[in-house]
């Protein structure tokens, strides 16, 4: 079955970029022009994805009013003929059928993709984590749903991190099939031990998941952190009937740490068509005097 739905959880507190995320989602937070989550949700609609869940929670309004109808500014635009941004803003809320649901609690990416279960009915759907945004040729998303139709199994995103930085990602399991694409029978969410460490391959940012996941999902204890951990659930898959995992092409930015953010920034400024090469000309002077 085809993949439509996709999942993005956005629910977190941000607690990595405070204080700009005290009122204002991290999800929210701008590469240049454009907020974080459009860009993903774009990658999910070049992905072919229709119908798009976002899990909020309070706080998060934000979200809604970026993919609503703004009458007001759509006004403003057009009596003051700016016909290309107006289009642009129109589209914005065209994009896909995107619905909202609150996370009650904010007890984890276990729990943020539980409530998910009523939206996604009985398909496997795409999950691209609110704060990972990845830019490439070819959208990640749709690299892993290619994965899904040929081996019909659960797909995770997967990237190597530096060694030193294992513990606080997942770690996993893996054979290699062919080309980037490898077979994930275990995993572990934040191995404390270097015993623990299976590899160092890690989910970063998307996966597909079957819908058994739920059932799993409601009898998940609380793990790392003492959050109900996705990676938990997706162990438990893993291990019954193995998953399969895509190294993905593209460069993701990790929006939930500072770095990643200004990372953002600075590369997609940099191609930017408005200010590139005026910010390249800055960026060249910057940096002689550094
Ligand atoms: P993070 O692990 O980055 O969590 O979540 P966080 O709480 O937002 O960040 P810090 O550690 O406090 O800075 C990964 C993704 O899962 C979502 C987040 O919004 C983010 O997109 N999430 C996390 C939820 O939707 N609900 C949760 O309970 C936790």
């Amino acid at each position: 079955m085809k993949i439509t739905k996709a999942v993005i959880p956005a629910a977190g507190l941000g607690t990595r970029v405070l204080p700009a995320t005290k009122a204002m989602p991290k999800e929210m937070l701008p590469i240049v022009d454009k907020p974080a989550i459009q860009y993903i949700v774009e990658e999910a609609v070049n992905s072919g994805i229709t119908d798009i869940l976002i899990i909020t929670n309070r706080g998060k309004g934000l979200i809604e009013d970026h993919f609503d109808r703004a009458p007001e500014l759509e006004y403003a635009l057009t009596s003051r003929g700016k016909t290309d941004i107006y289009d642009e803003i129109v589209n914005i809320s065209k994009l896909a059928k995107i619905y909202f649901v609150r996370q009650k609690e904010t007890k984890g990416l276990g729990h943020a993709i539980n409530c998910a279960r009523d939206f996604v009915g009985g398909e496997s759907f795409a999950v691209l984590y609110g704060d990972d945004v990845i830019m490439g040729e070819e959208p990640a998303c749709g690299q892993l749903i290619r994965a899904y139709e040929e081996y019909g199994k659960g797909v995770l995103g997967i990237k190597k991190v530096p060694e030193a930085d294992i513990s606080k990602y997942s770690s996993l399991k893996v054979e290699h099939i062919k080309n980037n694409v490898f077979n994930c029978t275990d995993m572990i969410e934040k191995p404390q031990t270097p015993e623990d460490v299976l590899s160092l391959y890690s989910i970063l940012g998307r996966c597909i998941l079957p819908p058994e996941i739920f059932d799993i999902l409601d009898n998940t204890k609380p793990g790392a952190g003492g959050e109900i951990q996705l990676t938990d659930a997706m162990c438990d898959l893993a291990r019954q009937k193995g998953m399969t995992a895509v190294e993905y092409t593209g460069t993701r930015y990790d929006m939930g740490n500072k770095l990643g953010i200004m990372q953002a920034a600075v590369e997609t400024a940099l191609k930017h068509a408005e200010i590139g090469e005026n910010f390249k000309a800055y960026i060249k002077e910057l940096a002689a005097s550094l």
